[in-house]
């Protein structure tokens, strides 16, 4: 008789142990700490005034039209809400919407729009390296290792001086061959607040194209910047001129709905032709990882981006959350000269500028929870912790 013994040369057993994910154990952290005026500017979620996540009114609405509605849960296909996409196309693209060499379609969130971007660019070209600045969203390195493909690090961001270190970037974008990969993010960096200007775009678009690169742009935050026009510079600078452009995309936290997991992937090729063969792979490689994307997120966003009632109301809590980020920004900034750079900066992430070991004391001494590089969340606390927080910093920043 057969038997699973400990003789199997691998077994689940024989797994090594992970590498925690920091953001993650520091949500198991803060939930840790007893200490009822903790602040947590760690985990990545939008928090109003009041220190609240809540969900946007808008989106309670559609959420009640669509139980209303809703008439089947049959299956969508590979392509999830195709009308999703379609209302998307011109809130992303903006004058590109009409580009037939463009297709969209809906994902697990940003997240599974990115792995499986990249999934898509592994199979064109397994050998592609990908160039990445430094430091990146957490997230990005594993999802590249994930589908095989080289690493490619070049540092970013001049911690010091808070600037970008933009000859570096250059350099190392120029160090590239015809079909390696850069990845950029399109607004919001994260974690670092730092956005390429439009002269930047610009410099890195021809960049691109001299060395014959494939640009995949993860836009998460999209409207959390400067605008929902504004923010979609880099994209559509690079639509402008590139034939060959990959974008990942997230409404989790421009419609505030993080845990329903709604994203999109767009690829424009050279010819509409050449789109539709790389979106069949793409559909394939969905079908391989969840088959199809969770419904309820995607046709939320639908109901609200088909009613102009309902879409003019999105805009008004879109520009709510996008002032208050702005708002928090300049009130950091205007506590110490030394953290001014963070009025100058986009987003919901900064980095501040303290040693691993200044981080830790404010969690120790203040229950202050940010991670260990010293990204925090502007808009992770309520009004009512932000004094409180902005002493804490000054105070760790030192004479
Ligand atoms: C830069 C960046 N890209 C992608 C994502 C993924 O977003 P989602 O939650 O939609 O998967 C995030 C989320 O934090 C992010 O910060």
């Amino acid at each position: 008789m057969l038997t699973q013994t400990h003789e199997r040369a691998r077994g689940l057993a024989d797994l090594p142990p992970v590498l925690n994910d920091s953001l993650i154990a520091l949500i198991g952290m803060v939930a840790a700490d007893p200490r009822p005026d903790k602040i947590d500017v760690g985990v990545g979620v939008f928090r109003d005034c009041a220190g609240n996540t809540p969900i946007l009114k808008v989106m309670k609405e559609a959420e009640q039209r669509l139980l209303d509605t809703q008439k089947t849960k049959a299956y969508l296909g590979s392509s999830g809400d195709k009308r999703f996409a379609e209302l998307l196309r011109p809130i992303l693209l903006g004058p590109h919407a009409s580009d037939d060499r463009i297709i969209g379609l809906q994902t697990p969130g940003g997240c599974g729009a990115l792995r499986l971007g990249f999934e898509l660019l592994a199979t064109a070209n397994p050998k592609a390296r990908v160039f990445l600045g430094t430091p990146t969203w957490p997230n990005h390195p594993p999802i590249v290792r994930a589908v095989g493909l080289e690493a490619f690090e070049y540092a970013y961001y001049e911690r010091g001086q808070a600037i970008i270190r933009f000859e570096d970037m250059i350099a190392a974008l120029q160090s590239g061959e015809p079909g390696d990969i850069a990845l950029l993010h399109g607004c919001c960096h994260n974690p670092t607040g730092a956005d390429l200007s439009e002269d930047q775009w610009r410099e890195v678009v021809r960049v691109v194209i001299e060395r014959g690169l494939t640009p995949l742009i993860d836009i998460a935050y999209q409207g959390f910047g400067r605008g929902l026009d504004e923010d979609a510079f880099g994209v559509r600078t690079m639509l402008d001129a590139c034939d060959e452009v990959i974008i990942a995309q997230s409404c989790d936290k421009n419609f505030s709905c993080y845990r329903d997991r709604v994203g999109s992937l767009w690829i424009k090729t050279g010819s509409a032709d050449s789109t539709k063969t790389a979106m069949a792979h793409v559909h394939q490689i969905a079908r391989e990882m969840w088959s199809m994307p969770p419904d309820h997120g995607a046709a939320s966003v639908h109901i609200i981006l088909e009613d102009e009632e309902l879409r003019a109301r999105w805009l008004v809590e879109l520009a709510a959350m996008r002032d208050r980020i702005n708002s928090v920004r300049q009130r950091i900034a205007a506590a110490d000269p030394r953290i001014a750079y963070i009025g100058r900066q986009y987003g919901m992430f900064s980095m501040l500028p303290l040693s691993k070991e200044q981080v830790l004391n404010l969690r120790s001494e203040e229950a202050i929870y940010m991670a260990d590089s010293g990204r925090f969340n502007v808009v992770g606390m309520g009004d009512g912790q932000l004094d409180r927080f902005i002493a804490a910093v000054v105070g760790a920043l030192g004479d």
